[in-house]
């Protein structure tokens, strides 16, 4: 995590750089700096808290006027989120400022090497010894970017640094490995930054960086090289998001933006994906059908949200292609010695395609043989970089720090995916699979419907404003459905909420019930077999002890909102698409409910966006 941004060019470069940080605060908020060089000194502002602290010192002490700089916000690894700690880190010499974004792993020993020399560190983070030695390099001699490639070798870990010298103040030295940065090119000024929404005001004309390369900004070249400072092959692209699709659009969070952006994002998602016959054909997939038809098992691994999504996926594709499919959450994976070969599909599910758990997770899949497809809202991003193939989910920017429509449209991707390979592998007939994607282009039109529906939802978060602790029930789809309705409540009210498979409720979690407390029921469609039924007998269970049973189901299911305390319709929809429409009530109640608490919903205490360390 971590946003960072560096600048060369035309204007001033604080404002420059701190406007870019408030497009990357997502990233992360615990504290923001930024440094120029002046007068053959670096000068800073840094400041723990959001940048709103940042913009209140500069008032108080503004920098010196300059044209180049760098900036950071952070989200705390090493050391806790304090002045001290903040980023930019100077060197003991005061010439070299350095940002940075990832861990480096081996610092201890490093700061040890440093100590033996005298170099006492002032703060406890592994970028301030990455700083010092970079201005150890340029006292010896070296230029900025030679420094840049003699240090960036010697560091273990993710990371991207991003640098200036005050000897040589117009110019900005960036390196990755492992952890984003991207180039913005512009007219008399260029860009590094962790993501394009940082430069996306002044630039759209950007270069994707490979690994372990060294970038030198000035005001009119970028050049990269890398880290033995030969030319490196470089990716220029343009950015077709808009600056208006990074801002809220007239709503008081991103999240409620985000969620309301659902069936729009969806559409898009589903856009293009069959050819005139009704075939689906996607596109940025470049696994051969041969190879499709040849995979044994499909691994799915994701965190946070994406993981529920892959359950949800795990039920659709074992259906559809008679495949047999697990879902594993990325962080576990690697570590439990998988069973992995070249006949295992590995589908990776990330949002941001920087969440280093997952990525570690598909690269060990790779070193197994398995292919690798990730499914990701984040074009030029790592993971899907690294991967065999991907499908983008087309949601555009997802700022808010709990994901909404990066939720629905990975679904939609999935299924997208499942029908795909039982095209590919004739495990159903062309007119079921044109069926299933003719209702998902139905799926944009209902969810609106139950944007438009919220009612039920206000009442809802008003009356458990004080609620300390909600239960969320599913079956089948429905029951990562409640997982993610319970991690929503979590993360933005701050409050105790668990997802349970309805069926195991006897075998445990009955015993939490009590008088009045809230539980969401997520009630499959009728007519699939005895479903429907079972949660019906859950909800009876729940309701004789006490629950306050608050329903989602199938509009005219009157038997469902005979036990109901408060119903929540969905449109009819078959069963395996449901979540799409049900995920949807349970964001905003959670969006609802923290925003009567007061809470922070766009950035809730101690999360980000995306989280690039393990
Ligand atoms: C973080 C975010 C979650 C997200 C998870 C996975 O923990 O706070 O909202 O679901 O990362 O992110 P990804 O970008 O890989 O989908």
């Amino acid at each position: 995590m971590c946003g960072i941004v560096g600048y060369c060019g035309h204007r001033s470069a604080v404002e420059v750089v701190v406007s870019g940080l408030r497009r990357l605060e997502y990233r992360g908020y615990d504290s923001a700096g930024v440094a120029v060089g002046a007068h053959g000194r670096i000068v800073e502002a840094k400041k723990a808290g959001k940048i709103s602290n940042l913009d209140a010192e500069l008032a108080a002490h503004p920098l010196p006027a300059a044209t180049a700089g760098v900036g950071h916000t952070r989200w705390a690894t090493h050391g806790p989120p304090n002045d001290l700690n903040a980023h930019p880190h100077v060197s003991e010499n005061g010439r070299v400022a350095l940002v940075h974004n990832g861990i480096v792993e081996n610092w201890a020993t490093l700061r040890d090497e440093l100590a033996a020399e005298g170099v006492v560190p002032v703060s406890d983070t592994d970028t301030e010894i990455a700083a010092q030695l970079l201005g150890r390099a340029v006292a010896d001699g070296a230029d900025l970017t030679t420094a840049m490639r003699q240090v960036a070798p010697r560091l273990e870990g993710a990371f991207t640094l991003v640098a200036v010298d005050a000897a040589h103040p117009d110019t900005v030295v960036a390196a990755r490995r492992n952890s984003p940065l991207v180039v913005g090119v512009g007219d008399g000024e260029n860009f590094v930054a962790s993501d394009v929404a940082a430069f996306i005001e002044h630039t759209r004309d950007a270069i994707e960086l490979g690994q372990d390369q060294v970038v030198t900004i000035t005001a009119d070249a970028v050049t990269v090289t890398d880290f033995d400072g030969n030319d490196a092959p470089t990716t220029p692209y343009h950015v077709d998001w808009d600056l208006a699709a990074a801002e809220k659009g007239g709503f008081d969070w991103f999240m409620r933006k985000e969620i309301h952006e659902q069936p729009e994002a969806i559409a898009n998602t589903l856009l293009g994906r069959h050819d005139a016959a009704g075939r689906l054909v996607l596109d940025e997939l470049r696994i051969s059908e041969a190879e499709l038809r040849l995979v044994d098992k499909i691994v799915i691994i994701a965190c946070g949200t994406s993981f529920y999504a892959g359950m949800v996926a795990k039920y659709a594709i074992e259906h559809w292609t008679r495949t047999p499919c697990e879902v594993e959450l990325a962080s576990e994976f690697r570590y439990r010695d998988p069973i992995v070969s070249p006949r295992t599909l590995v589908v990776a599910i990330s949002q941001s395609g920087e969440t280093a758990d997952t990525l570690m997770a598909i690269r060990y899949a790779r070193e197994q043989g398995s292919k690798v497809l990730s499914i990701c809202n984040t074009n030029g991003s790592t993971i899907p970089r690294e991967s065999d193939a991907v499908i983008y989910t087309h949601a555009g920017p997802e700022i808010g720090v709990a994901s909404t429509k990066g939720f629905t449209t990975q679904l939609v991707a999935c299924y997208l995916l499942g029908l795909y390979l039982a095209q590919v592998r004739r495990t159903k007939y062309d007119d079921e699979i044109a069926a299933v994607v003719a209702e998902l282009e139905t799926m944009p039109d209902l969810v609106q419907r139950v944007l438009d529906d919220q009612d039920a939802v206000m009442r809802l978060a008003d009356e458990l404003v004080d609620a300390h602790s909600v239960l969320f029930l599913g079956r089948h789809v429905g029951y990562p459905v409640a997982l993610e309705g319970a991690l929503k409540l979590k993360e933005l009210a701050y409050i105790h909420a668990e997802g349970f498979a309805a069926g195991e409720l006897k075998h445990g979690p009955i015993a939490l019930i009590e008088q009045g407390l809230p539980v969401f029921v997520v009630v499959p469609p009728r007519g699939r077999d005895q479903l429907h039924g079972k949660v019906v007998s859950n909800i009876h269970e729940i309701r004789a002890r006490g629950a306050r049973t608050i329903v989602l189901a199938e509009e005219d299911d009157e038997v469902a909102a005979g036990h109901a305390s408060i119903l929540l319709s969905l449109p009819k929809v078959s069963t395996l698409l449901q979540p799409l429409l049900a995920a949807v009530p349970l964001q905003l109640f959670a969006c609802e409910l923290a925003t009567r608490q007061g809470n922070d919903v766009d950035q809730p205490r101690n999360l980000a966006k995306s989280v690039t360390v393990e």
